[in-house]
């Protein structure tokens, strides 16, 4: 069921398409205003038409410190306060770490961890007091995961950062929570590069090792965002796993 959404002004960063511009879309349709950000202007142009009207999306890279004040710049001129800042922006190249190089390493870092960093320094002044942000992990935050070492670390890094966003943003009553999901389908799978075989493989591999034996869809992480965003007044400094049970220690039953 949609929900209504007037009078609510949200910034999604990386939100142009997959689980950002579902929520953004979530958003849109409930009549809240929205402007979204991400790197590829085709997929900037899309997002455009996509929200319009209540919606907007602009090209801004999160990996350049003017891209991100920029943005911050327009959102002020644009919305003026924020009733919900979404930091939702990612990258993931699969590699052992034997082959990572320098450029592998400083890409995902700048992108997953001081991008969204920089992003919530340079945006969190604009939320109203008593608002909330959300930003996206993985579930490959903990654990060991093969061809996805730098990416996790990245993604640990950032869950320590928003826990910290979230101590010292008490005093403003702003809530600052993170999500972890699991296989989603989204037009990359969350991975960079992959050819069409290649997502289906990798799609293939979240069915069979996700307890509830399917990827979970963008729209059900947008659903799990906008509850932690204007629902769980009561929740700050957590992690909310999104991922069919993949993370949570259960397994599903023997045929
Ligand atoms: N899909 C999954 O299975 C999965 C699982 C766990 C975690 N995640 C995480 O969930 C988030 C969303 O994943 P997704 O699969 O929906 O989409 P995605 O392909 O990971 O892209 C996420 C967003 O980030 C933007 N982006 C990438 N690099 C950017 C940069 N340098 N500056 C600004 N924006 C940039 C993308 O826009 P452009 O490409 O247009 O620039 C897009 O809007 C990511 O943080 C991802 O790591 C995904």
């Amino acid at each position: 069921m949609q929900k209504d959404y007037t009078g609510t002004t949200t910034v999604i960063v990386g939100g142009t398409h997959g689980m950002g511009l579902a929520t953004a879309r979530m958003l849109a349709d409930g009549g809240g205003r929205v402007l979204v950000a991400g790197r590829n202007s085709a997929n900037v142009a899309a997002a455009n038409r996509a929200l319009s009207p209540n919606g907007e999306a602009m090209v801004s890279d999160v990996a350049a410190r003017a891209d991100v004040e920029t943005l911050a710049k327009y959102a002020e001129a644009r919305l003026r306060s924020l009733d919900f800042l979404f930091v939702n922006v990612g990258v993931s190249e699969l590699a052992p770490l034997a082959e990572i190089t320098e450029e592998t390493y400083d890409r995902h870092f700048s992108v997953n961890t001081r991008g969204a960093f920089f992003a919530m320094q340079q945006l969190s002044p604009l939320i109203r007091d008593g608002g909330s942000i959300v930003v996206t992990s993985s579930v490959a935050d903990e654990g060991g995961h093969p061809g996805m070492g730098i990416y996790s670390a990245s993604k640990a890094a950032l869950v320590s950062l928003a826990s910290s966003f979230a101590a010292e943003l008490l005093p403003r009553g702003i809530r600052v929570n993170t999500i972890s999901p699991g296989f989603i389908r989204t037009p990359t799978h969350g991975v960079a590069g992959l050819t069409d075989a290649e997502r289906a493989e990798f799609e293939a591999i979240g069915n069979q090792t996700t307890p509830m034996g399917r990827n979970g869809t963008a729209e059900e992480v947008a659903r799990a965002v906008l509850f932690l965003a204007f629902e769980a007044t009561f929740t700050t400094g957590a992690k909310l796993a999104i991922d069919g049970g993949l993370g949570q220690k259960i397994t599903a039953p023997l045929a």
